[in-house]
């Protein structure tokens, strides 16, 4: 059964692979930098949320969507404004390479890198525009990126302070991460159900929560995970004096911990890490409540149960990384 609603799935992200493909900018000297961007996309886990929360619906079809179906295009779109958000990001991050390839800015400078990005994002919201059933849509689509631009803003006020806690931390990558998951699974609701249930809404906005929350709780793992390349650069939240859960569970357990951040050496960060396993192991507790919380979420919902046994099935697939 799973297997099936897996290659409804692969035959649903190769509609949105094209409808991204598709996309293209006017602007002559850039074409092949928007077109190289918008063919490198990762492993679409918020346009794989749109899809299947375009099926949750319990009864819903299971023949593949149509190619021009708003599910497929929102889908798209959803991608569009997470990488808008991963252009800027990079400038701000200086990171040389995302996703195997150098940044815009490594080739271009940080101007165009974050035209580029502007105008990704622009073309998100002309295309969420162009399939909104209702202004409360749109309303959640920009209530949504000021929320995700609020969360990196969080971040910033708390660069450098070592007195941040969970609490902060937990908002910061509510907006920055958890909101973008949420809306790609709201999104797919909207796109498909003309009055969905509430109890349908409530449980795409739930879990889209928490497995988002999840996602970043393990992304920040994954930074001091040296062992493991993961294709992005290690220690560099740490670098860059971003305090993340297993510093931060560090820094409110020790005051010794205080000093050796304030050294601002990487290295000597991840061997404090390394001799305490239990801030790493209280960091992956989190995220494993998070997860937890979010197949909660499906539990009672009035959901389809094939979608929801593949959205139970991409939660114990994150669970196994912590
Ligand atoms: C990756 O975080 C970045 C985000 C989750 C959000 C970035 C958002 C902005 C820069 C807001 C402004 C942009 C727009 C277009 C609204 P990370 O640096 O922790 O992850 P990484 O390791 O993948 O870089
Ligand atoms: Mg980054």
């Amino acid at each position: 059964m799973i297997h099936g609603q897996r290659a409804l799935l692969d035959a649903d992200l190769e509609q949105v692979v094209g409808r991204l493909h598709s996309e293209e900018t006017s602007v002559a000297p850039y074409r092949e930098d928007y077109r190289r961007l918008l063919d490198n996309h990762g492993k679409m886990i918020r346009a794989s949320l749109v899809l299947m929360f375009g099926r949750a619906q319990a009864g819903s079809s299971s023949e593949p969507f149509a190619p021009e179906s708003p599910v497929v295009t929102g889908a798209a779109a959803i991608e569009m404004l997470h990488l808008a958000t991963l252009v800027h990001d990079d400038v701000l991050d200086e990171a040389d390479t995302r996703r195997g390839q150098p940044t815009v800015h490594t080739i271009h400078g940080n101007k165009v890198a974050i035209y580029l990005g502007d105008l990704i994002l622009s073309r998100y919201m002309e295309i969420m525009a162009s399939i909104a059933p209702t202004t409360s849509f749109i309303q959640e689509q920009a209530s949504t990126v000021c929320e995700i631009v609020g969360g990196e803003l969080l971040q910033e006020s708390g660069r450098g302070n070592t007195s941040v806690s969970r609490n902060y931390y937990e908002h910061a990558i509510q907006g920055k991460t958890a909101a973008l998951f949420r809306l790609a699974c709201t999104t797919g609701v909207h796109l498909s159900v003309d009055s969905p249930a509430p109890e349908l809404l409530a449980a795409a906005h739930d879990f889209g929560q928490h497995l988002g929350m999840a996602f970043q709780i393990i992304d920040d793992i994954g930074d001091f995970d040296v062992a493991h390349n993961s294709g992005k650069p290690k220690l560099e939240d740490i670098r860059e004096q971003i305090y993340t859960l297993p510093v931060i569970l560090g820094l409110e357990s020790d005051p010794a911990f205080h000093k050796i951040v304030e050294l601002r050496d990487p290295l000597k960060v991840l061997d404090y890490l390394q001799a305490h396993p239990q801030l790493i192991e209280g960091t992956k507790e989190a995220a494993r409540q998070e997860i937890s919380q979010a197949q909660q979420a499906l539990e009672s919902a009035p959901i389809n149960p094939k979608v929801a046994s593949i959205l139970n099935a991409l939660a114990r697939k994150l669970a196994a990384q912590v």
